[in-house]
């Protein structure tokens, strides 16, 4: 099979690290990878936040309820949205970019043989705030999600298959 549809295909959620660190280039590529994704008007609506110390990285695992994971992780990289970037595209279209942009990272880490999970940040009031305070995050960014990114422990996990024909519908519905 195509190696990047064996990917896709292969891509599944990570939560348990050995712990050890990440490579300062791998994580580069990965953000790179993030950068990559279409956005609408390519207004790049986005930032990318780099947590590789363990201090802050513990600390977001003891404040955010559903990231637990993140006290083994190797590093987490935060995706931001900046909803001002322009006067009107960005305020609407934000979360799709900042989510495109996700998933490339999330192939980009997989690709790299290392794991990665999406904990969700936005829209939860408490969990945008937590996460503002521990990275000095502006008012005026926001916080769509922070990814653990680790060694994963099982190195043979299997994705689940999620192919399901009823959800396919060609020419109408
Ligand atoms: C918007 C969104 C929010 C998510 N939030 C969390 C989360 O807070 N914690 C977590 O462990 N997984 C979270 N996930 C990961 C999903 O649980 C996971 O993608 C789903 O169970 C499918 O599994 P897979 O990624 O292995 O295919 C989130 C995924 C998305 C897209």
């Amino acid at each position: 099979m195509n190696t990047f549809i064996d990917m896709i295909l292969t891509r599944h959620s990570v939560r348990e690290f050995t712990g050890e660190i990440i490579q300062k280039e791998d994580l580069e590529t990965i953000v790179k990878a993030g950068m990559s994704a279409p956005s609408a008007v390519n207004i790049q609506p986005w930032a990318f936040i780099i947590i590789t110390e363990k201090k802050i990285l513990n600390s977001l695992c003891q404040n955010l309820p559903y990231a637990k994971m993140l006290d083994k992780a190797g590093a987490a990289i935060i995706v931001c949205g900046i909803p001002e970037k322009d006067d009107q595209i960005a305020q609407k279209f934000w979360v799709m970019d900042c989510s495109a942009a996700t998933e490339n990272i999330l192939l980009a880490a997989h690709s790299l043989s290392y794991g990665a999970v999406w904990t969700a940040v936005y829209p939860d009031e408490d969990r945008i705030k937590t996460v503002r305070e521990e990275c000095n995050i502006p008012n005026n960014i926001i916080p769509l999600n922070v990814i653990p990114i680790g060694i994963p422990v099982n190195r043979n996990a299997q994705p689940i298959d999620k192919y399901k024909s009823e959800n396919i519908h060609w020419n109408k519905w």
